[in-house]
């Protein structure tokens, strides 16, 4: 296989990568980070300008980068394959405070599988050695037999690097979730994966009181950060709202109201059901209960994980209630049906 040179600007970086690997994986193996957010060519996050040399855009969807952008020398670094030498403008500015954690291979162990709730799958996964990671990153897996990967995010936090925690949505048709995952995925199966990628995490350097937005397995993300910021005793305040229609569809209540109890000063936990009415629930939609319970938004910092719908309300809720998008993280699971339709996103959003 070939391997050719890619030129990161303005570092004026040097790196390899090979003709079968997207230049975005390649930088993110070397510990130059830049931007991205699904990797699968469906959000435009990685979306750069190639200077010099000529690229294969891969996989890329017609609407995260559409026909002029192409024309004007851009691409989806996360699709994108060298043909010759390139030389691409990154956006490597990183934040205050953030480590950036090289992208590397893992071979992992399923140690439990476990129904947690209606259609979700929780997997406790044995690494074969230490994943160094954000609270809120994810990583990709190999759905065996068919050349491709899936991306899942991390429930547990940095604290515990040997064995992660991964929350799984059956997508009926689904080739790794109904497929693989629900379907002769079993305990002592090895799994091959990569990671941490993604910029959902959760900042340090910024102290404000946080309000966490889950919907469906949006959860594990967002369970990741709490357990870090709490468990390493940071002053912060968090208030988790978590969705979803029934009961029998909301998991690890358990888990929240015990730490809610343990840390009735810096956390609050509102389990919200929008189909049912039950004792010690909310009932509605996260964005009508958290509608109701703060009159501003004004001095939080916002992070928003699930289905990319709710991921959209919920932006606008935080928004009308005075929070300004840079004070907001989101994560949207998009999955193939949004690369084929172009999401709920405005295509000529870069974020
Ligand atoms: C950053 C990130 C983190 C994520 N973390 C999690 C997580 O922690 N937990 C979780 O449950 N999910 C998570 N997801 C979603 C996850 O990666 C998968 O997308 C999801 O599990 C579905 O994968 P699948 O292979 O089962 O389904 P897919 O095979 O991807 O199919 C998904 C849907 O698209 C349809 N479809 C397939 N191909 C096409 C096509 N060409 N045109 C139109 N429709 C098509 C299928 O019929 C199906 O309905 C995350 C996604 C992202 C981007
Ligand atoms: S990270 Fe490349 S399109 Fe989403």
């Amino acid at each position: 296989m070939s391997t050719y040179k890619i030129t990161v600007e303005p570092l004026g970086r040097e790196l390899d990568c090979r003709a079968d690997q997207s230049i975005l994986e390649a930088c993110l193996r070397a510990g130059v980070w830049l931007p991205h957010a699904c990797t699968h060519g469906t959000c435009g996050t990685c979306k750069a300008e190639v200077l010099d040399g000529d690229v294969d855009h891969g996989d890329a969807s017609a609407f995260a980068l559409m026909e002029f952008e192409r024309d004007e020398g851009k691409t989806l670094l996360c699709c994108a394959k060298p043909r010759g030498d390139v030389v691409i403008e990154g956006d490597v500015d990183i934040e205050d405070g953030v480590t950036v954690h090289p992208v590397a291979d893992f071979v992992g162990t399923v140690a439990v599988i476990e129904d947690c709730a209606l259609d979700t799958r929780r997997l406790l996964i044995d690494l074969d050695r230490e994943i160094a990671f954000n609270p809120g990153q994810y990583v990709s897996i190999e759905v065996p037999g068919h050349g491709v990967t899936r991306t899942y995010s991390m429930a547990t936090p940095p604290s515990e690097p040997r064995r992660i925690e991964l929350q799984i949505r059956r997508t009926p048709g689904g080739l790794a979730s109904d497929g693989w995952i629900f379907k002769d995925l079993s305990v002592g199966d090895e799994v091959h994966l990569s990671g941490p990628y993604g910029r959902f995490f959760y900042r340090e350097a910024r102290d404000e009181p946080a309000v966490l937005i889950a919907g469906g397995t949006g959860l594990a993300p967002i369970k990741s950060m709490i357990r870090h910021v709490l468990e390493n005793g940071m002053e912060r305040e968090l208030v988790l709202y978590q969705g979803a229609r029934t009961r029998e569809m909301l998991y690890d209540v358990g888990v929240f109201r015990a730490l809610e109890a343990q840390h009735p000063d810096r956390f609050r936990y509102r389990p919200c059901l929008s189909e049912e009415q039950a004792d010690g629930y909310e009932s509605g939609l996260v964005t009508d209960v958290l509608d109701r319970d703060l009159a501003t938004c004004r001095g939080y910092v916002g992070y928003v994980c699930g289905p990319p719908p709710m991921v959209e309300a919920a932006m606008k809720t935080l928004m009308a209630k005075r929070l300004f998008p840079r004070d907001i993280y989101r994560e949207d699971f998009f999955d193939e049906s949004d690369k084929a339709s172009g999401g709920v996103r405005s295509p000529l959003l870069k974020r």
